[in-house]
């Protein structure tokens, strides 16, 4: 295992009726910025849960948060908390909503032109710099609740880009597995798939010494593959939307990529495709992942086995059969969680992607992706291509 250190603050606060313990959460004399998406929030209750708690509480409201956030909304946001002197912000949404306040809450006394955030990737560690803030979670998938990164858009140049740092985990997040009964089917197959690969990302890499890590990964695999099909049919049944808000936070907390390789290539492939064509970042993990396994086959092949044995029970009689069959199993499964896996299927201008991505990747230095560094560009050509 190598050498790590486990830093969480957030405080997970799970369950249902949990949103009433805002009134405790928020710091006293807090002027707050209420940031929200789409307006999902004022169809399902959320919107009016939170208003009761915070009914004494001083209160701006920026709405409109797009689903992968752009910069250029945010950078509103930002203005707003300068001018109005808030001192606390309350994300209520999903991933989008929750990486939106990460930007802004390093963005407002960011020195310098706030783009340079994403652009030159800024790390956020000093916590009297940034705006405290807390979530309010209403799409389990993306582990923002309890994690320190973000990913914002710039509109202008369709850069989809990271951001994060130690200063930037929420203060709080609260987790009603009751909200999920409001997700609309596809959001809710999203949901699964983006943390199955978030675990995938951490986990299937090649062998090492972590054999809890490895353990708790495949627990978690085997959990959505036992509940994700399920609550896309019952998202109203406590047991599964619980089970899978507390999988989804798990895979991307930070505790199964402590002391482990990882690899997080099929995101950032993904993220170009989302910039591109603006295709759901769940969904463009389904095409990129399967293919990626496959293009890495001898890197991968031993942990692909490993996952295969463990996680579907294959039986086969040779590392490789049983890696193989360990991708159509992936494979099978996201056709199940109602993925498309080709690019194909959702544009038809898929043949300009894979110039677009590798000079991207080109201009930004990224040549060596992957747990072993050899993901190089010809690779992303070659598993781009493939998933057309
Ligand atoms: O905007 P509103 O009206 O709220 O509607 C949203 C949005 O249209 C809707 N929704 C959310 N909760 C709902 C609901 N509709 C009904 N009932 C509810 N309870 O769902 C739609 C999608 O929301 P969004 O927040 O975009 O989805 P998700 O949580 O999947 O977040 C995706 C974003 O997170 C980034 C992705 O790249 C993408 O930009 N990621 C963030 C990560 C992180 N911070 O660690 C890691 C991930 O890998 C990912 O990259
Ligand atoms: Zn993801």
């Amino acid at each position: 295992m190598t050498n790590f250190e486990l830093y969480n603050p957030t405080n997970y606060i799970f369950g249902k009726g949990q949103i009433a313990k805002l009134s405790e959460l928020i710091p006293a004399n807090s002027k707050i910025l209420l940031a929200y998406g789409g307006g999902s929030i004022f169809k399902n209750g959320v919107y009016d849960q939170v208003k009761a708690a915070l009914s004494s509480v001083e209160m701006v409201e920026f709405g409109g948060i797009e689903p992968n956030p752009r910069f250029e909304t945010l950078m509103k946001a930002v203005e707003i908390i300068r001018n109005e002197k808030i001192n606390f912000i309350l994300a209520v949404g999903g991933g989008s909503v929750i990486d939106g306040v990460k930007f802004i809450s390093g963005a407002v006394n960011f020195e310098g032109d706030a783009i340079e955030i994403l652009k030159k990737r800024v790390l956020f560690k000093d916590i009297s710099k940034v705006i405290p803030f807390g979530t309010v979670l209403t799409l389990p998938a993306t582990g923002s609740e309890m994690n320190s990164g973000a990913v914002v858009t710039i509109e202008a140049s369709q850069e989809k880009l990271t951001l994060g740092g130690s200063a930037l985990f929420p203060k709080f997040s609260i987790c009603d597995p009751t909200v999920v009964a409001s997700l609309p089917k596809r959001q809710l197959e999203n949901g699964v798939v983006d943390a199955f690969t978030h675990v995938m990302e951490q986990y299937l890499t090649y062998p090492h010494d972590a054999l809890l890590q490895d353990r708790i990964a495949e627990s978690i695999l085997q959990t959505l593959i036992e509940i994700g099909p399920e609550v896309v049919q019952h998202p109203s049944d406590y047991k599964l939307a619980s089970n899978f808000m507390w999988c989804a936070t798990m895979a991307l907390n930070g505790l199964i990529q402590k002391g482990v390789p990882s690899d997080w290539a099929t995101h950032m492939i993904g993220h170009e495709l989302t910039a591109l064509y603006e295709i759901d970042h769940a969904r463009t993990l389904a095409i990129i992942g399967p293919n990626l396994y496959r293009a890495m086959f001898e890197t991968k092949k031993e942990k692909l086995a490993q996952y295969g044995e463990r996680v579907w029970n294959v039986e086969g009689n040779s590392i490789e059969e049983k890696a193989t069959q360990a991708i159509e199993k992936t494979v099978e499964f996201l056709h199940k969680m109602g993925m498309e896996t080709k690019l194909s299927n959702y544009t038809t201008d898929y043949e300009k992607a894979s110039d677009f991505i590798v000079n991207r990747f080109e201009e930004r230095g990224w040549k060596a992706m992957g747990e072993k560094q050899n993901i190089t560009l010809e690779k992303v050509r070659q598993i781009v291509e493939m998933s057309y």
